[in-house]
């Protein structure tokens, strides 16, 4: 039998508790579908720190390195507010954003029909909206050296941060937009700050030359990271794939998100290179949201997002193309029959905690397998 492995980091805050829905589905896979997935499961972020003083283990580090794919909650909380700079929860994400080398940040942000109205844009400009924000992860400002604070000896201390892109950074990045573009809507708009910044004049004429290379059937646009967040909320259906840094993807994500009515609805993929001999990914899938510690065990968070992303792990990592339709359908019928969660809740619709929601979400799929 064909074995999946699965690493799951539930994280802090609400990322237990959407991962326990998460786990079900994984259950009723295994029982009824023979999927053979194998689950272990470790610490991450301030619930790392507290069991052994970093954001993540060493082991933890392993097993995610070795598994299939990784399934991670969300980090942090007040509660580690004045941990060091070093483990603070965040540093777990990032060291295995960049072990790992999950350089590809693949953001859908969709507008089920349902939620239109839940949207602080008018419904007719998110109603249908379907673009693709990818995101590079393990480069520029969040990584880039010096990094550090300097105490100039005169009272004065100086922050710095480094922005930095090298060819092949874009060049890989680019062509995983081109790629996914030629997927879906076949049109890549790409955001850098080329007037202002060196790394956005490289970044711009590397897409540029990528495109023109390898994927010139695909419709290429560039647009200034301010202008592009200007129009993400004037006319987001403007767009269909857009490539951008990892600092303007991270600002434009979630923009992006806000758009389709609640942050708490939105899926991600983190992706590396195929591995040569095998042509597997490594991969990471987390919900967009945070850790949202104000109403975390009280089992009313959205466990959508988190669920959305093992669907992209589905589609991605095991190429369980149909279980992944089924399962974003399955969201998306639960959605329309007017089940929702406080964040999204709606005049008329039925409220349901975090628990009735995964359940909703695991019938309809288990309708929508049969
Ligand atoms: C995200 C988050 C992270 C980031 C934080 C938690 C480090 O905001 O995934 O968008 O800045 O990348
Ligand atoms: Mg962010």
């Amino acid at each position: 039998m064909t074995t999946r492995s699965l690493f799951l980091l539930p994280g802090d805050g609400i990322g237990p508790e959407a991962m326990t829905e998460v786990r079900k589905i994984v259950a009723w896979m295994n029982d009824a579908r023979g999927t053979g997935f194998v689950t272990d499961e470790g610490l991450v972020g301030g619930s790392a720190y507290d069991a052994h003083g970093s954001a993540i283990s060493e082991g933890d580090m392993a097993k995610a390195l070795a598994a299939d794919a990784v399934l991670f909650g969300a980090v942090g909380g007040p509660k580690w507010d004045g941990v060091p700079y070093e483990v603070r929860p965040e540093a777990g994400l990032l060291r295995l954003r960049k072990d790992l080398e999950l350089f590809a940040n693949l953001r859908p942000a969709i507008c089920y029909p349902a939620l239109a109205g839940a949207s602080s844009l008018k419904p007719e400009l998110v109603e249908g909206l379907d673009i693709l924000i990818v995101r590079e992860l393990t480069g520029g400002v969040y990584f880039g050296e010096p990094k550090q604070i300097l105490d100039l000896g005169n009272g004065q201390k100086r922050g710095i941060d480094t922005q930095v892109y090298d060819t092949y950074e874009i060049e890989r990045i680019a062509s995983v937009a081109f790629e996914l573009a030629r997927t879906r809507g076949n049109r890549v708009c790409s955001m850098e700050k080329r007037n202002v910044m060196k790394s956005g004049v490289l970044w711009n004429q590397v897409v540029t030359e990528t495109h023109r290379a390898k994927y010139p059937d695909v419709k290429l646009d560039h647009m200034l990271a301010d202008a592009g967040g200007m129009q993400l909320v004037r006319a987001p259906k403007q767009f269909d794939v857009i490539v951008t840094d990892n600092l303007f993807g991270d600002l434009l994500s979630d923009v992006a998100a806000m758009l389709t009515g609640s942050l708490g609805m939105l899926p991600s993929a983190s992706l590396g290179a195929p591995d040569p001999k095998t042509g597997k990914r490594k991969a990471l899938y987390e919900p967009v949201h945070g850790s949202a510690p104000d109403i975390a065990g009280e089992g009313i968070a959205n466990p959508i997002a988190m669920i959305a992303s093992f669907a992209m792990c589905l589609r991605y990592s095991f190429e369980l193309i149909g279980d992944a339709d089924n399962l974003e359908k399955a969201i998306a019928n639960v959605l329309e029959k007017g089940i929702r969660t406080a964040d999204i809740m709606a005049p008329g619709c039925r409220k349901v905690g975090t628990a009735e929601m995964g359940d909703a979400i695991l019938a309809e799929f288990r309708a929508l397998s049969a």
